[in-house]
């Protein structure tokens, strides 16, 4: 299939590649037929994609956003969630309860991709939108609370553009939660060394110490938590058990924040 991505939507390639290939492990940590299902039907090659680093991170992040929004899913159970720059992750069938709402959020030529092996699914609907601009949000259905997740998405952001999606996401949505993954200032600097962005054209933008910068951004926001996925990397080798020593400030993390 001949398919076309921009720089940033090739990077959906990556945890594409990964969880389709922790899939076929013996004692896979995580479980991801379709992400087997949706390489083999693009025909895309995602062997460059798959690097130790990187393919324990996103096993990580894939289970502690998960576990997240399980958590939030509980206590609101009829929430509105987005996938915002949804890439090609199923989240919505490994959190779905029956009752919430989903949309999966990404830019049109990404959602186009999306939809050759996607079809909308009852309560769960794929849409264009950019999280720098809120007309995709207007005809959404209304509701108290809305819980984003952005995996994976604002790393490629400058300080500008994080702080325009933050007032979008404040203003088109009266309360909700923001799952946000953040990279630190080291990968900013150094992100041409990551073992798989540098195999795509793409480039890291702001890094923040704390998701506290956000704070300072868009003041509706409140810090609700924020862990290093060292803390799940470490459980599973010596390597991960020893970059959560030498990268201890530098790996990335799932905040959450509420406003
Ligand atoms: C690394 S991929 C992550 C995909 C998915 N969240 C995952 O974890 O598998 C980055 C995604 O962000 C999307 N993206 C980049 N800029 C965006 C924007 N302004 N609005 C919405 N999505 C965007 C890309 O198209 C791509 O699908």
């Amino acid at each position: 299939m001949d398919l076309k991505f921009g720089d940033v939507q090739e990077t959906a390639l990556i945890p594409l590649a990964i969880k389709a290939s922790e899939t076929s492990r013996p004692n896979a940590r995580i479980k991801d037929l379709k992400a087997k299902e949706i390489i083999d039907t693009l025909g895309v090659d995602v062997s460059k994609f798959d690097p130790f680093l990187s393919h324990e991170g996103v096993v990580a992040r894939t289970i502690m956003f998960r576990e997240e929004l399980k958590r939030l899913i509980g206590i609101y159970p009829e929430a509105l969630c987005i996938n915002l720059g949804c890439g090609f992750d199923d989240k919505f069938s490994q959190v779905d309860n029956g009752k919430i709402t989903w949309f999966d959020v990404d830019l049109p030529d990404q959602i186009a991709v999306r939809r050759k092996v996607y079809e909308d699914r009852e309560r769960c609907t794929m849409l264009d939108g950019s999280a720098l601009e809120r007309e995709w949000t207007k005809n959404l259905p209304k509701n108290d609370i809305t819980i984003v997740v952005m995996e994976g998405v604002l790393q490629y952001f400058s300080k500008e553009q994080v702080e325009i999606c933050l007032k979008m996401l404040c203003d088109s949505f009266p309360h909700g939660y923001l799952l946000a993954e953040q990279h630190s200032p080291f990968l900013e600097k150094h992100g041409n060394h990551h073992d798989a962005v540098k195999n795509t054209n793409a480039a890291f933008g702001w890094g923040t110490k704390t998701g506290r910068e956000y704070l300072e951004l868009e003041p509706r926001l409140t810090f609700v938590s924020e862990k290093s996925y060292n803390k799940e990397m470490k459980k599973y080798s010596i390597r991960g058990k020893l970059f959560a020593v030498v990268g201890k400030n530098i790996n990335n993390r799932l905040a959450v924040f509420k406003w």
